[in-house]
């Protein structure tokens, strides 16, 4: 019913076999035959979450789950206004089981895990992909080696790693770094690599682009809006949204839009510059840690995403990133992480910069929650006012505070 394949030379491989990259090096498919899939929309009724649509999904077994997936579509009114937008929605994947979307690429990879008799379960990460690696190889029964990048893992994170049984290793260097370590652990040790390098990881993340547009009743949005860092969601979606319109549900693919922070945007520097393949950053910097990366894996199937699409790729500085952050939570109540906010912040600069049409209908996912990272929180937002335990000083901190905003 499916096989691996190769984006650049076509090999393929059988779904029985552990392989992350084709010998030629090229990043791998799962490519489905659709003339085995029986599907309509009316086979999907009934609530969301991933295994929703298990049809479309590459593993046979009973799936590792803790009902990922299924996470809010809001419309956002009051940011749109702002924006000077007429339509903007934001698919709010903090709300997944640990708090990011990972949940949705970890419960099929790591029931994939299981399928192939794998006995440890590995990644590198930038502090999601750890927390979900952790929680679903406790989920699984399975042992977990998470590789970090030393002094750069939002507290959130690095507590559910720990917590959830990890073996967790901080690495002195960054996430690229770790991400070369553990590939060559996984090699020599026969530990089965969770990074998103891992096509099956993807097809769990692709369920994104399903449930969207099932939320928007089988219409996909003009534009979905996301953060690059490694760049595997932006595949993952796409090829969910691709999959959507082969199999006749929708009519159209939105314009992939991806965004990095300025210190960080290799996939933006290649788009920009019309190259084929991306000049990695040797010192990737930015206060959004996720995606804090300057080598991103999955760039070659990111850039055909983009580019096949007719969407674009912009960057953000953390000031914009702040900012967005700010204004979605207090504007709309909806608390994310630094990365996912830019998404936000390039939604407001490409409108700015005249690329999006005031009149499009668009997606921005939020691809972690604000509680992962409350130690960036503490630095940008002011302190709690410390007061005696009266009501007096109670009354004076509150109409002072009121007063000083202008209330
Ligand atoms: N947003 C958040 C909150 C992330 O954690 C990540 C990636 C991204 C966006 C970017 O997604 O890599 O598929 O382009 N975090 C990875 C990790 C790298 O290790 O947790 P991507």
């Amino acid at each position: 019913m499916y096989h691996l394949e190769c984006i650049e030379c076509h090999r393929k491989y059988s779904e029985t076999e552990v392989i992350y990259t084709c010998t030629c090096g090229g990043l791998l498919d799962v490519v489905y035959d659709y003339s085995d899939i029986q599907i309509t929309k009316k086979d999907l009724k009934g609530s969301l979450s991933v295994w929703k649509y298990r049809a479309l999904l590459p593993v046979s077994r009973k799936p590792i789950s803790l009902k990922e997936g299924g996470t809010p579509l809001y419309p956002v009114e009051r940011l749109a206004k702002d924006i000077d937008m007429k339509e903007v929605y934001v698919k709010h994947e903090g709300m997944n089981p640990t708090g990011s979307f990972k949940d949705r690429g970890m419960t099929v990879g790591v029931t994939k895990a299981l399928e192939l008799n794998m006995k440890t379960v590995a990644c590198a990460s930038t502090g999601n992909t750890s927390a979900s690696l952790a929680v679903y190889g406790a989920r699984a029964g399975v042992p977990a080696v998470v590789l970090l990048p030393s002094g750069k893992v939002a507290l959130g994170k690095l507590a559910q790693a720990l917590m959830h049984g990890a073996k967790v290793l901080s690495i002195r260097g960054n996430f690229d770094d770790a991400l070369k370590l553990v590939r060559a652990l996984c090699d020599r040790e026969g530990f089965y690599l969770l990074n998103s390098v891992n096509p099956y990881r993807l097809e769990g993340q692709k369920t994104i682009a399903f449930e969207i547009a099932d939320q928007l009743g089988w219409q996909a949005p003009d534009r979905l809006i996301l953060p690059v860092g490694n760049a595997g969601n932006i595949s993952a979606i796409y090829k969910g949204f691709r999959e959507l319109k082969d199999l006749g549900f929708i009519n159209n693919v939105p314009k992939m839009t991806g965004i990095q922070a300025e210190g960080a945007c290799p996939v933006v520097a290649a788009i920009k510059n019309n190259e084929s393949m991306i000049t990695p950053e040797a010192r990737p910097e930015t206060v959004a840690t996720a995606i804090r990366i300057g080598n991103p894996v999955n760039a070659a199937k990111a850039l055909a995403a983009i580019r096949e699409s007719g969407g674009t790729a912009e960057t953000v500085s953390d000031d914009e990133i702040i900012r967005a952050q700010h204004e979605l939570a207090s504007l709309e109540g909806i608390g994310v992480e630094p990365a996912s906010a830019s998404s936000i912040a390039g939604l407001r600069k490409l409108v700015d910069l005249g690329i999006i049409d005031t009149d499009e209908k668009v997606v921005c996912v939020t691809t972690g929650h604000l509680l992962k990272d409350s130690e960036h929180v503490l630095n940008v937002c002011p302190k709690p006012i410390e007061i005696d335990a009266t009501i007096e000083a109670v009354r004076k901190a509150v109409f002072y505070r009121l007063k000083a905003e202008g209330i």
